[in-house]
């Protein structure tokens, strides 16, 4: 395990990410049932954006940091949670991750598991996330827990699937536990993040996991680079399985503003909804 989200923490895809991460949860909380949430690749929860491992490769530059002075009312929940992680607001030092962000969101009676593999990164997120009686930390294989765990006891559940994708067989391995998750779990609220490098390559994932008997798959994906070099990340992704009703028309509006607010073309950015609207 190579991969260390500290050097990539704020960039253009975390941002489109946790923008849409808090935007779903907002929607899921609306019904007052508990609702069990997974994190299956938590990292480390809060990101230093002046230590050296971020400042070697300055992503946030394009991401996090201009997104704290765009003011987009559609950027507000986050917004609020940004400046709760820093103090000296706008100027931005942490960048919270999705284990912060889901723990800034969860009621009382929800439940937040968080899983991290990496040894290291498992004990900063031990040390970031607060010691919360509804917060379970596992120092766990993602696509284990996900077996394991789901269903959960509570009658809803969201999982967040955000691996580093390092593995060359890390589709392989997503494939077989969203296959699993539809046989046993199929009211499950899922979101998968994914880069988008060479888009037939990606397309034929979404394709597969469409193909499993999900009731409702929507697709958000945040194109700013021309997908002419496939060498690169050009853009990113989330699959969304079951989301809240009505969420593709805010991800519809939302697209367009993150290109300005961060100032990147739009290179083919779509949202796609297959199944049931
Ligand atoms: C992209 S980062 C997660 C970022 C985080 N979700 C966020 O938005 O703040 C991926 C994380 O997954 C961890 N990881 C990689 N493979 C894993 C696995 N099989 N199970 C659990 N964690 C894994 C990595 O160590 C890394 O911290």
């Amino acid at each position: 395990m190579n991969y260390r989200h500290i050097y990539h923490a704020g960039n253009l895809c975390d941002v489109f990410k946790h923008i849409v991460l808090v935007q779903l949860l907002e929607r899921l909380h609306e019904k007052a049932p508990p609702l069990f949430h997974l994190d299956t690749h938590a990292g480390i929860g809060l990101y230093a954006l002046d230590s050296v491992e971020a400042t070697k490769t300055s992503e946030a530059s394009d991401g996090i940091k201009k997104i704290a002075t765009a003011q987009h009312p559609m950027f507000g929940r986050y917004f609020t949670l940004l400046r709760r992680a820093n103090a000296l607001f706008p100027a931005i030092n942490i960048c919270p991750g999705s284990p912060w962000l889901m723990a800034q969101l969860l009621r009382p009676h929800d439940k937040l598991v968080l899983c991290e593999k990496h040894p290291d990164d498992f004990l900063l997120l031990k040390k970031n996330m607060p010691a919360w009686p509804n917060i379970q930390l596992h120092h766990r294989d993602a696509y284990e827990a996900m077996g394991a765990l789901l269903p959960p006891h509570e009658p809803r559940g969201f999982v967040l699937i955000d691996p580093p994708f390092e593995q060359a067989d890390e589709w392989q391995k997503i494939h077989a536990a969203l296959q699993k998750s539809a046989k046993k779990f199929s009211h499950a609220v899922c979101a998968l993040w994914y880069p988008i490098k060479d888009r037939t390559t990606t397309q034929r994932h979404v394709e597969t996991i469409a193909n499993m008997g999900w009731k409702k798959i929507m697709l958000a994906e945040f194109i700013y680079a021309p997908p002419q070099r496939s060498d690169r990340l050009n853009g990113c992704g989330m699959l969304l399985i079951n989301a809240p009703w009505q969420l593709d028309q805010w991800l519809t509006a939302l697209i367009p503003a993150l290109h300005q607010a961060l100032q990147q073309p739009n290179c083919g950015s779509l949202v796609e909804v297959m199944g049931e609207s």
